[in-house]
């Protein structure tokens, strides 16, 4: 492998890095004190979802060369590459296409030769005859029991999506049965999703794309025995409460779910991204297929967006080069995600996987380590939990913490004074991380509680904000599937965006394997085959837990 520089990246990478210099020392404060027109031309609105990029350390010139940078990264070419199918995945030689998934039924999108969409129509319209079944009661479990509860079992991408979309729409529709995720290889969480569920009236989905994955074999076989010792006997069992979703049908079938009940998905639908395929069923027996589609829709839409819109009012195309901004000039390691809506509690976890797994990277597309920094690490949590929890070091600590604030104007629900709470906070959150507070203007504040003097002198220091945070605020006028198709989708595109300029693969995830690997050889261990040699300290911990196991 060459080692390469990063002033090897170009002239463009070496004239960021001195922009980046001459903006530094600038307040976001003054930037807006600058310029009137600031807030009005850094924001732009599709259907519902309006995107305010003002408050960052950007100024005309910082976009002149980012966007430069994507043209000379060929960010256009790469667009119509992903969309049209080319093998975008290079290690794996496979398209990404989970655009393909959303499109409009009539275009054509070919992989290998073979138009894909007939193939995507075709699972879409068993995926609707399941879910009118199972949500009009013709589904019946053992014993004529209508399916009140559908239980996900997947991890990853598998479980991710689909649970933080169902959690975020369930107030959309009522009327489907309960869903419930597990994913987790500890059974505590099968075990308690299960103690209060009627085997009879249960339906499990069993998601896994590979149907190898250890987490998701342990709990579908835990769930397999749940039926069996609630007396229902086995090729019931199988028929009546089991529905699998996978690209490898033939595993599925030896696990003994009907072919009938088996839902295919293909390869060039990567884990992460697969919401929109079959592993959507969940989501859909809880909003029925109509709700489903509209997600599609407003994923369609941006998809839209993102293929036509030129690189200057390209909503992905600028989320992604902001984190470029901050990761690679400003030195920033993390980006928080904090959406102001208890229904998108698990937004944070989702964009975790999709941006750290994608974009977790150190060798470029041909194998050689990148000389820059990659992707962040994603992290957050809802507001207004987290002003309670972290904010005093947004506000006050050390770090750069470029944030995403996401909220929904109109709730779903009637009470709009608490509601007026909540999106206050976050737009006082905003603008206090971009303005913060000066030393003068924290003296006045003392001075109006009636300090003075020395003790008001001893206090200035711990009430000044620095200010200078930046944030990106999206706000979408309410909660729906087209708008949440929408957000996930720009999200997804911004991950692309910096794949991109990056030169990496988003689409694999070979730093995952390893630790497998690992585990299976431990899991025997612990079951009593030898130890293989460990470092001293696996050793020792190892030698511990087997203590514990056997008494
Ligand atoms: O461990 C990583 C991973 O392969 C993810 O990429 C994927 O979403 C998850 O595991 C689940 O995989 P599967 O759907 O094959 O069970």
């Amino acid at each position: 492998m060459t080692e390469r520089d990063a002033s090897d990246f170009g002239q463009l990478w070496q004239q960021l890095t001195q922009h980046q210099r001459e903006l530094a020392p600038v307040h976001l404060r003054s930037l807006f004190e600058q310029d009137p027109g600031r807030a009005q031309r850094y924001r732009l609105e599709l259907d519902g979802l309006l995107l305010d990029y003002s408050k960052h350390r950007t100024d005309e010139q910082t976009w002149r060369l980012l966007q430069a940078l994507a043209r000379e990264r060929d960010l256009p070419g790469w667009i119509e590459r992903l969309f049209s199918g080319a093998p975008v995945n290079n290690t794996e030689h496979r398209p990404a296409l989970h655009t393909a998934l959303r499109a409009d039924p009539q275009a054509q999108v070919t992989v290998g030769g073979e138009d894909v969409m007939p193939r995507i129509q075709a699972v879409r319209r068993r995926m609707a005859l399941l879910v009118a079944a199972v949500r009009g009661g013709q589904w019946q479990g053992f014993g004529g029991e209508p399916i009140r509860h559908v239980v996900n079992i997947g991890i990853g991408g598998s479980d991710l999506g689909p649970a933080m979309v169902s959690q975020a729409l369930a107030g959309h529709d009522r009327t489907g049965p309960t869903v419930h995720f597990v994913s987790n290889v500890d059974a505590h969480q099968l075990t308690a999703v299960l103690a209060g569920l009627p085997p009879t009236g249960t339906l499990f989905i069993v998601n896994s794309k590979s149907f190898t994955t250890l987490e998701t074999h342990a709990n579908a076989v835990a769930a397999r025995e749940w039926l069996a010792a609630a007396g229902i006997p086995h090729v019931e069992a199988m028929r009546r409460h089991f529905l699998a979703v996978s690209a490898n049908t033939q595993a599925a079938g030896e696990f003994g779910i009907p072919a009938d009940n088996v839902l295919p998905m293909w390869d060039w639908v990567g884990g992460r991204y697969s919401l929109w395929s079959a592993i959507g069923l969940s989501i859909a027996m809880a909003l029925g297929m109509d709700g489903f589609e509209a997600l599609l829709a407003g994923a369609r839409r941006m998809d839209a967006h993102f293929r036509h819109a030129p690189l200057t009012e390209n909503m992905p195309v600028i989320l992604g080069l902001l984190g470029v901004w901050y990761g690679d000039f400003f030195g920033a390691q993390t980006h928080a995600v904090l959406p102001y809506d208890q229904r998108l509690a698990r937004l944070p976890a989702f964009l975790q996987q999709l941006d750290m797994e994608s974009n977790g990277k150190r060798v470029a597309r041909d194998g050689t380590p990148v000389p820059y920094q990659t992707g962040p690490i994603v992290w957050g949590e809802v507001g207004t939990n987290g002003q309670h929890a972290f904010f005093q070091l947004l506000h006050q600590g050390t770090h750069l913490v470029p944030a995403d604030f996401i909220g929904c104007v109109r709730p779903d629900h009637g009470r709009r004074d608490q509601h007026r709470l909540l999106l206050g906070n976050l737009l006082a959150q905003t603008e206090a991380l971009m303005r913060g507070q000066s030393a003068a203007e924290a003296r006045a504040r003392l001075a109006a509680s009636g300090l003075a003097g020395e003790a008001l002198e001893a206090q200035v220091g711990h009430r000044v904000f620095p200010g200078n945070q930046p944030s990106t605020t999206i706000l979408l006028e309410a909660l729906t599937p087209q708008t949440l198709g929408m957000l996930i989708a720009l999200y997804e595109h911004k991950v692309f965006v910096q794949g991109v300029i990056w030169d990496i693969n988003p689409f694999d995830q070979w730093g995952v394997e390893l630790g497998k690997v690992m585990a299976k050889q431990l899991i025997g261990e612990l079951a009593g085959e030898p130890p293989a040699a460990h470092d001293a300290s696996t050793a020792q911990l190892l030698a511990w837990c087997r203590d514990g196991l056997a008494d």
